[in-house]
């Protein structure tokens, strides 16, 4: 699926992601509560990739010592209207590198739910593009910010870890196409190329990143097929500092 269909996706379904909260009223965020709020100085400068409807971008200028907010996002109507909002806000494709921001500019990257929607062709295709993206996202930080990654993680319960998110990635990939021989209305789903804990960290590591916080929480399986089937799934987030000088980016 191209950066198109995903922005086409998100475009149609913004009312279901979008929170039913108006911009002021976010009371909590794990992200800007738990990290950015202690480690950040007055001035600050936060961007989030894949920003949606700009919750924590408007929350952390509301109540941390972040000044500065930016927001891009493929999808027009996933963006707050108009003014709404202190944070500027951008539509365009994370893929579309380099981003639309100089490079050293940013004390925070935020990738939240995001990682998993850009696909190529393959699953290892898919998870080239994620690395280049969070290459970029590195390169945007200043030297000692911070890029937070949060994502959806499956470890498969046999075989390899990766089976899980193999099975969902091919699974969607030819379903989709065999219902969409038969009606091409059908399955206008999503693909979607999920991670183990150990892809995230290792793709995190090696954008010029070191690892300083990590937090998951498991998703409970209740049943004993879902279990064996899915094995263990649930969120993570992963907190990372730039390294000094990047090694990264050819200017
Ligand atoms: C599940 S939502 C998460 C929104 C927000 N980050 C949050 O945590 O609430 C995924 C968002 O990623 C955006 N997205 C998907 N692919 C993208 C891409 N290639 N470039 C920029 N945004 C993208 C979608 O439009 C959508 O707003």
């Amino acid at each position: 699926m191209d950066g198109q269909s995903v922005g086409q996706y998100f475009d149609d379904r913004s009312d279901s992601y979008t929170r039913d909260v108006g911009i002021d009223e976010i009371e909590s965020s794990t992200i800007v509560d738990g990290f950015i709020d202690p480690n950040c100085t007055e001035g600050d400068w936060l961007l989030e990739i894949g920003c949606g409807d700009g919750l924590l971008l408007e929350y952390a200028l509301e109540s941390t010592d972040v000044t500065e907010g930016y927001g891009i996002d493929i999808s027009a109507s996933m963006l707050p209207d108009g003014n709404d909002g202190r944070a500027e806000y951008i539509q365009g494709s994370a893929t579309d590198l380099p981003l639309p921001f100089q490079p050293e500019t940013f004390d925070f990257v935020v990738i939240g739910d995001v990682l998993h929607h850009l696909v190529g062709g393959t699953r290892s295709a898919s998870k080239g593009t994620a690395q280049a993206v969070l290459v970029e996202a590195a390169n945007l930080l200043k030297p000692g910010g911070y890029l937070i990654v949060k994502d959806i993680y499956y470890h498969s319960p046999v075989g390899p870890e990766t089976l899980t998110s193999h099975l969902i990635f091919y699974g969607l990939k030819y379903f989709a196409r065999i219902a969409a021989r038969i009606d091409e209305q059908a399955a206008p789903g999503l693909l979607v190329s999920f991670y183990t804990r150990d892809e995230l960290t290792s793709l995190l590591s090696r954008s010029g990143t070191t690892i300083v916080a990590e937090e998951i929480e498991k998703k409970k399986q209740r049943s004993i097929p879902r279990r064996l089937l899915i094995g263990e799934s649930g969120c993570i987030r992963l907190y990372a500092r730039r390294e000094e000088r990047s090694r990264f980016r050819e200017e």
